[in-house]
């Protein structure tokens, strides 16, 4: 186009056109744009019409195609821009249309207690009115504590490292295989004389507690095995302690658990610290007995493994045998939330998807 024709400032408003087109922002600057240069009076297009009316005629052909070009190339791009800003006001219309100022804003997500931790809530609770309270012991652990107070021989294949995580360069020191070490810990407490000669043992009468918490094993993840999972430990002392304590409690626990129809049933078992040992199985709350994936069509599901204190701890805790007795059982925390809560896979308890969390029901 043969833009040196037309004078110098029209020159330079169609050489910023674009740039000038592109920054209107809204409908009303583009009409102020469109008016300035196509408008109908005191527009650039209009005041190019009068230059081409006063055009000596040889220079009209030339001059108008020009002219022509010009003021095509300004109607095409402010109807393009226009299109386009009209499309975006109705965006935005429809945007502030969906919004509704009357609705409550939305609630932060609150924090929740993991299900396994409401699980082990619930344990407590069912046992606190029978008198246990809660002991605690550290995750990291002597062997002492893990094995040998607890009457586990030097050979025992659970102490191997095959089976437990030990501290490199740490004699002794390993990741507790279960809560059991909790037991030696508050049999060592309870157990020591004080400067008046007598033992809290002494003092209390007895005691009974529970120690919920982590353990560590070197198991291979799969749906029912993770190499952390967590135990409710329970134990008593006192005397003239015997199995029917053991079994009536234990009755009692799961049908505050798992409704008043529970019932269990108890194996003859073996655990070095305890004599006799047993395990507890559960009728299977899922089928009822009927047979199910989760009971693998026996109807029984084994919880708990338990017994009587083996004489052997009371005496590595300087506690009598022939005066004190006891029971003891621990309990896995992961299988019994599989079965309240019909949860088929336990690394789901692990890989903590809000939306797995929230449909948690049923746990406490
Ligand atoms: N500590 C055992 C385990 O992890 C479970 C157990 C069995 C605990 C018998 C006890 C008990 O207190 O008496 O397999």
């Amino acid at each position: 186009m043969e833009l040196s024709l037309l004078p110098p400032d029209i020159q330079d408003a169609h050489r910023s056109f674009p740039g000038t087109l592109a920054a209107c922002a809204d409908l009303d600057a583009l009409m102020r744009l469109k008016g300035a240069f196509v408008g109908r009076e005191g527009s650039h297009a209009a005041r190019l019409m009068e230059l081409l009316k006063a055009a000596p005629k040889d220079q009209k052909r030339d001059l108008g195609a020009a002219v022509n070009a010009l003021k095509n190339e300004w109607d095409q791009a402010l109807k393009s821009r226009q299109a386009e800003l009209e499309q975006e006001r109705l965006r935005l219309a429809a945007l502030a249309s969906a919004w509704d100022p009357d609705l409550p804003p939305p609630l932060p997500a609150q924090g929740a207690l993991h299900p396994l931790n409401r699980l082990m809530n619930r344990l407590v609770d069912v046992f606190r009115p029978l008198g246990f309270h809660v002991e605690e012991g550290p995750e990291a652990e002597t062997e002492a504590h893990n094995f040998d107070g607890l009457n586990i021989p030097p050979d025992h294949p659970a102490r191997g490292s095959a089976d437990t995580f030990y501290f490199k360069g740490q004699d002794g020191l390993l990741l507790r295989t279960h809560t059991s070490p909790v037991q030696v810990r508050v049999l060592l407490r309870i157990g020591a004389r004080g400067a008046d000669g007598r033992s809290e043992l002494e003092r209390r009468g007895g005691i009974k507690f529970l120690a919920p918490g982590r353990v560590y094993r070197k198991d291979e993840i799969d749906p029912t095995h993770s190499p952390m999972f967590h135990q409710v430990e329970g134990m008593i002392v006192g005397k003239g302690i015997g199995m029917h304590h053991l079994k009536g409690t234990l009755a009692y626990a799961m049908k505050a658990l798992f409704g008043p129809g529970a019932e269990v049933r108890f194996r003859p078992s073996y655990f070095p610290f305890v004599e006799p040992g047993a395990e507890m199985d559960v009728r299977c709350p899922l089928c009822e007995g009927a047979g199910c994936r989760v009971c693998k069509g026996s109807g029984w599901v084994e919880l708990l493994g338990a017994g009587l204190l083996h004489p052997n701890i009371l005496a590595y805790a300087g506690i009598d045998p022939e005066i004190w007795s006891g029971y003891a059982f621990g309990m896995g925390v992961e299988r019994t939330a599989m079965m309240v809560s019909e949860t088929p896979d336990l690394r789901l308890f692990f890989e903590n998807d809000q939306r797995f969390l929230r449909t948690m029901g049923g746990l406490d």
